[in-house]
């Protein structure tokens, strides 16, 4: 049990150091296991998978590529749904004798469109420790989302208007497929929500787009000076709706929030345009004291914003169907806002780190209201542009430009919220923004975690204090900070990307691109009381990889990671793997659950 209050529970594991082996490691006393691998069945009559002549068909039907965001549903104490994303695809890693995109055949490109999207599994705990493995032939629940097939509905006050209409779907309510689901969340009604993030990549012919929308494109990543930008995917040769020359209303139709019921196979997942569009990295609901809902949620792109949306309508608690039906209404209609954050201190921040005259990264931010349902507060633009081009719309009103803001969660025991700014090596620059409190360090390799208080704790307020926890980096390194916890005694840990709570309300953190040099891993804190700072590591991923997902489970039993892309390194590929995690043959992206040996909760 946890002494001090909420979010300073006992975190005693050993911390595990730096490596660069290509294993997962965890600490004494825990174990692991793959619960899913790509390739895996995941829909009854999936086929075996085959590295060699695999089939758009077989990966339509078999766990995904990339799997990043994981959410675990319970059924019930012995069963849950595992709802996992699966953001893009490593060609390279994926199809024996890689040679380049243009040499693979269209069906390899299906394939790719096939493996991205999301998965549904049912999963069963093993006996009665914290390890979770897939039911055999779950029929119910078990389900692929894919960029191929599957169609969305788009919800709120953008649906259907012009933007959003093209040569297949005149009425702009209809959207094939869904692109690059980075992080997400698990709703408090039971559903999940996916951010479709880098969808840019998927797009060509930016060059022979309209004029007046290439400034659009533009500002979304999509080069409009040449038909391929480097990086593309070059999908056009399996599906002309990505070609801009020919449907250029068809790249404003990602870059939303999608929300899935996971419970109802059946049911059409949706696109929210209310959630606004940008790069989203996820979305995590928390319901307000007055019973409205808040999402918090990141455009992660250097210099992009912070965002929050209040809904016009209120949860409504229990399962019954009215309940049901109604909660899933709640991010249809609400209040779409934006980040201005100030610092308070009187020192200039120099970038090395120094602490601010007062002793503290900190300060005061402010919500500004960008549209509330169909009225627009935002000169020269409809409800309907604000939502579609939310970073346009947020560039007029002063939003802070922050360092990649990644997944944001506020905290279910305290109603605070993390953002994990994962890190901008372009702050400072020549005709960028230079550091600022929040975002004190120019060139910044390691990034930083950001608490927002709301004002009188109430989620829906248009005001709020912030300040740094933690300033990532080497605790050698002097531009760091733990929260004044000694630096002798926290991890090094370098770019946070997701972040997630016990049950205790610690904070836990998974890192992608560790720039100080060793595996990204995943790691936990107190929030609150003397051991707030104490920052220690609990795994890390095999070589190459980045570490996803993170999700534990409300009996506090059991740790669940995805590894992401193992082995993406430069000329790596099928036969000549950086990685041969975790069959010993080729890297191949997996979930993998951790939990304590003796049962015990997790962190302890
Ligand atoms: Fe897909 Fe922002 O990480
Ligand atoms: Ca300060
Ligand atoms: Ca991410
Ligand atoms: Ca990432």
């Amino acid at each position: 049990t946890p002494t001090g209050g909420v979010g300073s529970g006992a975190l005693t594991f050993k911390p595990i150091p730096p490596n660069r082996l290509d294993t997962l490691v965890v600490p004494n006393g825990y174990d692991h296991a793959v619960v899913i691998k790509w390739g895996d069945p995941v829909v009854p009559d999936a086929p075996e998978f085959r590295v060699h002549g695999q089939t758009a068909a077989a990966q339509a039907k078999q766990f995904g590529y990339n799997n990043d965001f994981v959410g675990v549903l319970p059924i019930d104490r012995k069963r849950a749904l595992l709802v996992v994303n699966h953001e893009y695809t490593n060609e390279d890693l994926m199809f024996p004798g890689f040679t380049g995109l243009d040499a693979l055949s269209v069906e390899q490109l299906r394939v790719a469109m096939a493996a991205h999207g999301m998965s549904v599994v049912e999963l069963e705990r093993v006996e009665s420790t914290g390890q979770w493995r897939p039911v055999r032939n779950g029929r119910r629940y078990n389900r692929r989302v894919t960029a191929l097939a599957t169609k969305f509905e788009l919800t709120g006050p953008a649906a259907g208007s012009a933007w959003l209409c093209t040569a297949a779907d005149p009425k702009g309510r209809t959207v094939i497929g869904t692109l690059n689901n980075c992080a997400g969340g698990v709703t408090p009604w039971g559903t999940v929500l996916s951010g479709e993030e880098n969808f840019n990549q998927y797009f060509v012919g930016g060059d022979a787009a309209p004029e007046a929308l290439k400034p659009k494109l533009a500002r979304y990543g999509i080069p409009t000076d040449v038909r391929y930008p480097s990086g593309s995917r070059k999908w056009d040769r399996a599906d002309e709706r990505v070609d801009l020359a020919k449907h250029p209303n068809e790249a404003h139709r990602f870059g939303w929030i999608v929300e899935i019921d996971p419970f109802d196979p059946d049911s059409k997942p949706r696109k929210h345009t209310a959630l606004g569009r940008f790069k989203h990295e996820g979305a995590n609901v928390i319901v307000a004291k007055d019973g409205r809902v808040v999402a918090y949620m990141g455009d992660d792109e250097r210099f992009d914003y912070l965002y929050k949306f209040v809904s016009d309508k209120k949860f409504m608690s229990g399962s019954s169907t009215v309940a049901r039906r109604h909660n899933l209404t709640l991010l249809e209609s609400g209040t779409l806002y934006v980040a201005a954050l100030e610092g308070n201190s009187a020192a200039e921040i120099d970038g090395t780190g120094t602490l601010p005259t007062d002793g503290a990264f900190d300060g005061r931010g402010r919500w500004i209201k960008l549209v509330s349902g169909n009225r627009s507060y935002v000169d020269g633009m409809t409800a309907a542009d604000v939502l579609t081009f939310t970073r346009l719309a947020a560039d007029k009103v002063g939003a802070t430009k922050m360092d990649r803001p990644e997944d944001v969660e506020p905290s279910e025991l305290t109603g605070k919220v993390y953002v994990a700014l994962t890190n901008n090596t372009d702050r400072g620059k020549a005709g960028k923004a230079p550091a600022d409190e929040a975002n004190p360090r120019n060139l910044n390799k390691h990034g930083q975690i950001l608490e927002l208080v709301e004002d009188r704790g109430d989620n829906t307020a248009e005001s709020f204090a912030w300040s740094l926890p933690i300033v990532c980096g080497d605790p050698t390194d002097p531009s760091t900070h733990f929260a004044g916890y000694d630096k002798s005694k926290v991890s090094p840990i370098s770019c946070p990307d997701n972040v997630a709570f016990d049950t205790t309300g610690n904070l836990w953190i998974a890192t992608d691109g560790n720039a100080l040099g060793s595996n990204d891993g995943l790691f936990a804190t107190a929030l609150e009381g003397p051991e707030r700072g104490h920052l220690k590591q609990f795994l890390t991923v095999p070589y190459g990889a980045e570490t996803c997902g993170p999700f534990i489970t409300k009996d506090n039993r059991s740790v669940f990671v995805a590894v992401q892309h193992p082995g993406e390194i430069t000329g790596a590929t099928v036969e000549n793997p950086a990685s041969t995690w975790p069959d010993g043959d080729f890297a191949k992206p997996a979930v993998v659950v951790t939990w304590r040996l003796d049962g015990g909760p997790i962190g302890s």
